[in-house]
């Protein structure tokens, strides 16, 4: 099969990374978190003091992204971890801290220029999935196959909400639910990159689909583009 990009975009906890981990799994492609950079770079921003009641001093993160290094490691259970300087920072990046004030940092222009620019060498191969919100838009214009994910509003707070408790969290689902309007309200209005569907995307609402379900369907998909590129 020749390797294409698959993009896959969508608003929060819509299960994109799901799909994209098993899709990678079976078509052998590596699967990238996109999202996780943006975390990454919001942690350091937390850790250097330059967040304060969710409000960003951009120039002062601006001034330090140079000594920001995000690498992707492979972790025992053969998914990837990401690391912020060397440190693997995967549970870290998750929790409510980093989720609280991860949009500001990724409306930030000279933050979405660096890691744009790390995530199109990552895919200069083909045989990628990434997720995120401009993967279809701004960071693969022409991948081969785009997804736009969707989910009504209380499924996907139920998943976040679930997926917190079960790392121990302690968190209540109308927190998670203000969290997730707020991120996907920021990620659709700002300037740069905004959260949009591209014409070419096919919208995939997996409010009720199971994970196999999704799967198989865009499995089909990846094998139809991929078998006619010839
Ligand atoms: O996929 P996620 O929820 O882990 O992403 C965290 C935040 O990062 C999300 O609220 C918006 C931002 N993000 C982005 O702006 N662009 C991307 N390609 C991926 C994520």
């Amino acid at each position: 099969m020749n390797p294409i990009i698959i993009a896959i975009d969508g608003y929060s906890s819509t299960g994109k990374s799901t799909l994209a981990k098993a899709l990678a799994s079976v078509l052998g492609y590596t699967y990238i978190d996109s999202g996780a950079m943006y975390r990454a770079v919001t942690l350091y921003a937390l850790r250097c003091g330059y967040v304060n009641d969710s409000v960003v001093k951009v120039d002062q993160l601006v001034t330090k992204l140079p000594e920001i290094n995000i690498s992707f490691v492979l972790a025992e259970d053969s998914n990837s971890e990401i690391c912020l300087n060397g440190e693997k920072v995967e549970s870290e990046i998750r929790g409510m801290e980093v989720s609280n004030c991860v949009s500001q940092v990724s409306a930030i222009p000279q933050v979405r220029e660096m890691l744009v620019a790390q995530q199109q060498l990552m895919g200069k191969k083909k045989a990628v999935v990434m997720d995120g919100r401009d993967i279809g838009s701004v960071v693969f214009p022409n991948a081969e196959l785009k997804l736009f994910m969707t989910a009504s509003e209380d499924i996907r707070a139920q998943r976040r909400y679930n997926e917190l408790i079960a790392k121990g969290s302690e968190v209540s689902i109308e927190e998670v639910k203000v969290n997730l309007s707020k991120r996907d309200y920021i990620d659709s209005h700002r300037d740069t990159a905004p959260l949009i569907q591209t014409n070419d995307a096919i919208v995939l609402d997996n409010s009720h689909l199971s994970q196999k379900e999704q799967l198989h369907w865009v499995l089909e998909k990846a094998k139809q583009i991929s078998s006619s590129l010839g």
